[in-house]
């Protein structure tokens, strides 16, 4: 995002852990943390734009920042779907001169995000058509509407029925896809083609479900509310459903707030009188003066059940309220199913959910979600981690610190997170288990808050500007990980920053003058355990494009990051998403154009069209081989 949205630190007390400890252990060891003897181990070989030890045999591309994008020689890049495009069959031609709130409810929203790729039926396996489903973050007001002036200036001075534009362009997308010559395209409207917004109803479940901060006036029971909001990743559940997360929706909700525990609570989340965006000025229930307890609605993660286009989405409250970047499964040797999470914001924390009872795929319980065992992640220096139970009654999670009840844990997981010591981290964004070698991958996008006295073993850097990737190690073997275990090792995968320019800066020492990354975001597993890694901020913060840099997880290539994708200027790429056999990447190029000065008339870029006159639209794109097999290779 353009503005400060992620980067506001409200976590008011993030702990140091001894910064002497971490010393000594630098010193001794000379490399990365966490006793990862392999870490790093990297072996000087030349000729990395042809791979080095690497196992990726793509010709890397070269850093730039350009209104257009790029991938690598032998792929063909091809746009699946834009904002504006039909979802429903009813669905008017996209005018960006008239976009009107109707409309937008049944075009792609804006701003698309998190991505998956399922098939046509619920268990079934991908064939020549499929279901892709988008989520729809956020919006640049002055992208979208003429006339409006930059960035703040828009967002600000935005009307009533933009607003209601804006509402329409939340949400997500479900469209069907199929297969055309060795891509994919956009098919005809299918039946389970919908569009979720930020007004479609939605069920509240869990133990926030009826709490008296989950009231309003429009909903006495706190069990209904009207939409999701800025919906950033996601991940899907065994049982063939979709999760997608709220992160930043207080900067959706405005006005005064008097009553104390509530405003308190307000701040931790980062909610204010004065948002960036101006809907508490046109829509009542954005208003916290109006209706103080709908913020409280929002920053959960949301269940759609895309095989039923009547299934009302419900919000499953026992996976905890912050600022969600996605929420990705693996499963523990009993069948029980864990969620790895990430709280987006600068100091906040890495959170797991632990199902209470095992998946039974002849039998799925539908409603899995609603019981179980959210945790929070502390890292030690000696290279050990612990996942800290956010139960209600144990700890400090008692009525003497004002929790009643697990509903007040959920409600405000941030606090209950505070007082169980967690480690602050450096904005955690996708949090993945790889399934080839078990270890789970944590990407930290960036901290320039930090100071030297904050830094901790496992955030080791102050004035972390371009963020670095974490990896956990269950106990178990590679291929039976117990994800569901109390505690697990951990250690750095790589340090980003331009190596020799940026303090710290580590990967393997292949890495070419263009592999190197800023911000890392989201990632996705290819077929062989090859971690593929999209970037969201390297612009402003590395003066290069956000991109698509893939690595081995494992040997002599480990560490070594390859560009692969090359974004148009002002975009951060999300969602990378692999078919099965690797054949496909799609990807979701989110905010083309949000560069300093964009404006609707003038934009940075006018990507991925380039219609004069016209403004660019985020897009979701399909990289394939040109030749056929397996992208990258
Ligand atoms: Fe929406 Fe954390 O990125
Ligand atoms: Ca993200
Ligand atoms: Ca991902
Ligand atoms: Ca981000």
């Amino acid at each position: 995002m353009d503005f400060d949205a992620e980067n506001t630190p409200s976590n008011p007390d993030p702990r140091e852990t001894i910064s002497e400890i971490i010393e000594r252990r630098f010193s001794r060891r000379g490399a990365l943390l966490g006793g990862l003897s392999t870490a790093l181990a990297g072996v000087a070989e030349a000729a990395p734009m042809h791979g080095g030890p690497s196992t990726l045999t793509f010709a890397e591309l070269p850093h730039q920042l350009a209104q257009t994008d790029a991938v690598a020689a032998g792929h063909q890049s091809r746009v699946l779907i834009r904002w504006g495009d039909p979802v429903l069959p009813e669905a008017p031609p996209f005018d960006p001169r008239r976009v009107t709130a109707a409309a937008q409810a049944m075009q792609f929203g804006y701003n698309n995000d998190y991505l998956a790729v399922l098939p046509m039926q619920r268990g079934g396996a991908i064939g020549d058509r499929a279901l892709l489903w988008a989520n729809h973050e956020y919006t640049n007001t002055n992208l979208m509407f003429p006339g409006m002036g930059t960035s703040s200036q828009a967002r600000a001075r935005v009307s009533a029925e933009q607003a209601e534009v804006e509402l329409m362009a939340h949400g997500g997308s479900l469209v069907e896809i199929e297969r055309e010559g060795g891509s994919w395209k956009l098919a005809r409207a299918g039946q389970l083609n919908r569009r979720i917004t930020a007004t479609t109803p939605m069920r509240i479940s869990g133990p926030a479900a009826g709490h008296p901060w989950m009231r309003t006036n429009a909903d006495p029971s706190g069990l209904r509310v009207l939409g999701m909001l800025n919906n950033c990743a996601g991940g899907t559940t065994p049982w063939g459903t979709i999760l997608t997360c709220e992160e930043n929706f207080n900067f959706l909700f405005g006005g005064e707030l008097t009553e104390p525990a509530l405003a308190e609570s307000h701040r931790r989340y980062g909610i204010v009188a004065n948002p960036p965006y101006g809907w508490h000025r046109h829509i009542a229930r954005f208003n916290r003066t109006q209706e103080p307890n709908e913020a409280n609605r929002f920053g959960w993660v949301v269940e759609i059940d895309p095989y039923d286009p009547q299934s009302m989405p419900v919000k499953r409250t026992a996976l905890g309220r912050f600022k969600h970047e996605g929420a990705t499964y693996a499963m523990a040797p009993d069948g029980r199913v864990v969620f790895y999470m990430g709280d987006d914001q600068r100091f906040d924390y890495v959170y797991r959910f632990v199902t209470a009872r095992p998946h039974n795929p002849a039998n799925p319980d539908r409603n899995l979600l609603d019981e179980g065992t959210l945790s929070v992640a502390r890292y030690e220096a000696d290279g050990t981690m612990r996942w800290l139970p956010l139960v209600h009654g144990t700890g400090p999670l008692t009525e003497a610190n004002g929790f009643r009840s697990q509903g007040d844990v959920v409600l405000e997981a941030r606090r209950a997170a505070d007082l169980l010591q967690a480690t602050p981290m450096d904005r955690p964004e996708d949090v993945e288990a790889n399934p080839i070698n078990g270890r789970v991958y944590v990407m930290l996008t960036n901290n320039a808050n930090r100071s030297a006295e904050q830094v901790n073993a496992a955030n080791p850097r102050p004035a972390n500007a371009h963020g670095h990737v974490l990896e956990m190690i269950p106990p178990g073997a590679p291929d039976r990980p117990d994800h569901a275990a109390e505690t697990m090792r951990w250690g750095l995968f790589l340090r980003a920053g331009k190596p020799g320019l940026d303090a710290g800066a580590q990967y393997h020492r292949a890495t070419s003058e263009h592999g190197w990354l800023s911000c890392p975001d989201n990632c996705a597993f290819d077929s062989k355990g090859r971690i593929w890694i999209a970037t969201d901020g390297a612009g402003s913060a590395a003066g290069v494009a956000d991109g698509v840099y893939v690595a081995d997880t494992e040997g002599r290539g480990r560490a070594l990051t390859r560009l692969f994708y090359q974004a148009p200027t002002g975009a951060e790429v999300c969602g990378p998403l692999l078919l099965p056999d690797d054949s496909a990447l799609f990807l979701a190029i989110q905010h083309p154009g949000e560069d300093p000065g964009s404006t609707f008339e003038n934009p940075s870029t006018r990507w991925p069209d380039f219609v004069e006159g016209a403004p660019p639209r985020p897009s979701v794109i399909v990289i394939t081989r040109e030749a056929g097999g397996p992208v990258g290779s």
